[in-house]
């Protein structure tokens, strides 16, 4: 499968990386970017556009990846299907549920798939998480913590499109926690009522994207839920990113004496109180997963597209993650709780 991959930051270089682990099924065919210094590496790799048109009207290849600014995800996206090629579209999905319809029509349209790059669906822990909630080892599911807090300040200086609500599409939920809401929908299960405490926005931010964002929410399966974000902390310590607290047992992701990794405790391990938490053996439950999040989701994409199946992260799927977040900005602007 041939590839062309728009916008060359450190998201499109992962998935330039992963085109070339799995060089027996994929290549890279061209790259665009806006920035003549990024383009300036591929030189003689491949072929190389700063023009967008351009590189649809003449690029060889099969498949686009695109890692650019929210606010082109959904243009760039329906360009892509409407030029007949499949799309893997970085997170989040689009700024706006209606955007992404906008992009599933397309896809429809021209039978082509379109695949969300929501990373954390093939991240290795996520996998092993997910399959001891559903193993029942945990027991029924009571209450879930999630949370995220990244310093884009180096990364991103002030005035960035990032920090622009209109352009981005949100904040720190939608441009960082993104991971989480979809990780709880893919680990625990649908959230059927979101209720937004506190949306907190600096001078860091324009056009009310929040930096910090603290949400509870109802699972459908009963248990309820928390998230904590912010994407400006000033250098914040390595905190835990999700706990799930189950009436069996407790699984979470994050440092545990000094170690990170995804750590357990159950009934079914040990009765003695005084047990400590096991580490979970991930390749047990995630067999065959490397542990570049990237590569694991560049092969389901090739296998989704070879074999005409919907992928794990499918846009008609993650549409829902996009509502879910529009519902949390509603329910931090009105003040009441959002049920589906
Ligand atoms: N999955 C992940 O873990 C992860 C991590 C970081 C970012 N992202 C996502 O990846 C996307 C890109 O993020 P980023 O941090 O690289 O952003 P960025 O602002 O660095 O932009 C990426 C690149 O796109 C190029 N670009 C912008 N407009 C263009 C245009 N019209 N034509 C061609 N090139 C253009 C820029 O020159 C830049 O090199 C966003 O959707 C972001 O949320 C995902």
């Amino acid at each position: 499968m041939k590839f062309g991959v728009v916008g060359l930051g450190w998201p499109g270089q992962q998935h330039i990386q992963a085109i070339e682990v799995h060089k027996k099924e994929a290549s890279l065919s061209a790259v665009c970017d806006m920035d003549p210094a990024k383009l300036s590496e591929f030189v003689g790799k491949c072929d190389t556009f700063s023009d967008i048109d351009q590189f649809f009207n003449e690029a060889d290849m099969d498949a686009v990846i695109l890692a650019v600014p929210h606010q082109l995800h959904a243009s760039l996206t329906v360009q892509a299907l409407d030029a007949g090629k499949h799309v893997m579209i970085e997170k989040p999905m689009a700024r706006t549920s209606e955007e992404c319809r906008q992009m599933i029509e397309a896809a429809q349209r021209n039978n082509k798939t379109l695949m969300v790059a929501q990373n954390w669906r093939y991240e290795p822990w996520c996998v092993a998480a997910k399959a001891i909630v559903e193993s029942g080892e945990l027991g029924q599911i009571q209450a879930v913590r999630t949370e995220w807090l990244l310093n884009f300040r180096d990364a991103f200086p002030k005035g960035s499109w990032i920090y622009n609500g209109e352009l981005a599409g949100g904040g720190a939920i939608t441009s960082l926690a993104i991971h989480n809401v979809d990780a709880l929908r893919f680990i625990i299960g649908d959230i059927s009522e979101v209720y937004t405490n506190e949306l907190y926005t600096d001078d860091w931010s324009t056009n009310e994207a929040e930096n910090w964002a603290m949400v509870q929410m109802k699972f459908e399966n009963g248990a309820i839920g928390h998230l904590f974000t912010g994407y400006t902390p000033f250098f914040p310590p390595d905190n835990g990113m999700l706990y799930v607290y189950g009436e069996k047992g407790t699984m979470f992701s994050g440092p545990y004496n000094g170690e990170s990794g995804l750590w357990i405790r159950s009934e079914q391990r040990s009765t003695d109180p005084s047990a400590g938490y096991e580490r979970v053996d991930i390749e047990k439950f995630a067999p065959g997963l490397v542990g570049h999040p990237q590569t694991n989701q560049l092969k389901h994409f090739i296998d989704s597209v070879t074999n005409g199946t919907h992928p794990e992260s499918d846009g008609r799927k993650i549409i829902k993650t996009i509502e879910l977040v529009e519902s949390m900005y509603a329910s931090g602007r009105e003040g009441k709780p959002y049920k589906k």
